[in-house]
């Protein structure tokens, strides 16, 4: 059947479509989270092997009245990319914030979270921004004046190359202004083992979150992708230090998007997914090349997980 045109999105079309014909194809990580795609991601936060979500919760519950000390209290807090986070009362309940500013893109689910928080803490001023966090955009009027602390948890910057992940940065820098904050949880470098089955569990759900985009595919641009002649592999590149996702053909396959054909030969891979894993001083680097002066850094017992709070400070003459 005819897909309704009008209802695909334009990026998602030219982003697969321009992808699949790469000569090592790929397709950006961002387009994984339709409905079932963040159902998935929320499922595979909560697997034993996944050990992010709930290092980085445990980091915050255990060290939030020290992060508070150093960040002030009374001031506005802006989340990037808010989602379903249960990261947030958290810091809500030890930051005290006069303001909440969460921006996301998915506008009902923005204002059904934003309501259940503004209803728990009635004292917050909680101002929901519908809006593509790495898009030019400016904060609500309301809280100019006020102190700013950014809030990007989840190491989602590691789903960024360097290279974007230094311009999201200085974005961030902008949007914020100088002098203000920002707090950013970034995974750490660990055995290889471990990276893999965080990204290769044996319950089988991030192979279904990865597959979930081949669905997606052939739902939104008319596609005939036969989904189980992929397989998801998780690989660790150790050069660029990171877990990559791949989907690799399990036989010689051959499938159209739309009126686009392509061919894969047995073994040829989609790269899916980049997640970055980071090393004290290559987290540190990385911030200051986006503009922000690390000022404290926390992290759990194992040293998994980082919580980084940095300042943009003003720039100033450098020898
Ligand atoms: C959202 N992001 C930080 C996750 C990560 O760990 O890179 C996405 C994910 N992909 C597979 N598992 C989790």
């Amino acid at each position: 059947m005819q897909k309704t045109v009008e209802r695909v999105d334009p990026a998602f079309r030219a982003d697969v479509l321009n992808g699949l014909a790469e000569p090592i194809p790929a397709i950006p990580a961002r387009w994984f989270y339709d409905r079932r795609g963040s159902e998935l991601f929320d499922d595979i936060t909560r697997l034993p092997s996944y050990y992010p979500t709930r290092t980085e919760t445990a980091l915050l519950q255990a060290r939030a009245s020290d992060i508070a000390d150093r960040v002030g209290r009374g001031g506005a807090l802006v989340e990037f990319g808010s989602g379903s986070s249960t990261k947030t009362p958290i810091v809500l309940d030890a930051l005290r914030p006069a303001a909440y500013v969460p921006i996301d893109i998915s506008g009902d689910y923005l204002r059904d979270s934003a309501a259940a928080l503004a209803a728990d803490f009635p004292q917050i001023d909680v101002i929901p921004v519908e809006a593509d966090f790495t898009k030019p955009m400016a904060l609500p009027d309301k809280v100019r004046g006020m102190g700013r602390v950014g809030f990007f948890p989840g190491s989602t910057i590691g789903n960024f190359v360097p290279r974007s992940a230094t311009d999201l940065l200085r974005h961030f820098r902008t949007v914020l202004g100088t002098g203000s904050k920002l707090l950013i949880g970034m995974d750490r470098v660990k055995p290889v083992d471990r990276l893999i089955a965080a990204y290769d569990d044996p319950e089988g759900v991030t192979a279904e979150f990865n597959r979930n985009l081949l669905r997606r595919i052939n739902r939104e641009l008319d596609g005939d992708i036969p989904v189980e002649a992929f397989d998801h592999e998780a690989r660790w590149n150790d050069m660029l230090g990171r877990i990559e996702m791949h989907l690799v053909a399990n036989r010689d396959v051959a499938f159209r998007v739309e009126e686009r054909r392509f061919r894969f030969a047995k073994g040829a891979s989609i790269h899916t997914e980049n997640s970055h894993k980071y090393g004290p001083r290559g987290a540190r680097l990385l911030l200051l090349a986006g503009g922000w002066t690390p000022l404290a850094e926390w992290t759990d017992a194992n040293e998994d997980f980082a919580l980084i709070l940095a300042e943009a400070q003003p720039d100033r003459f450098a020898p």
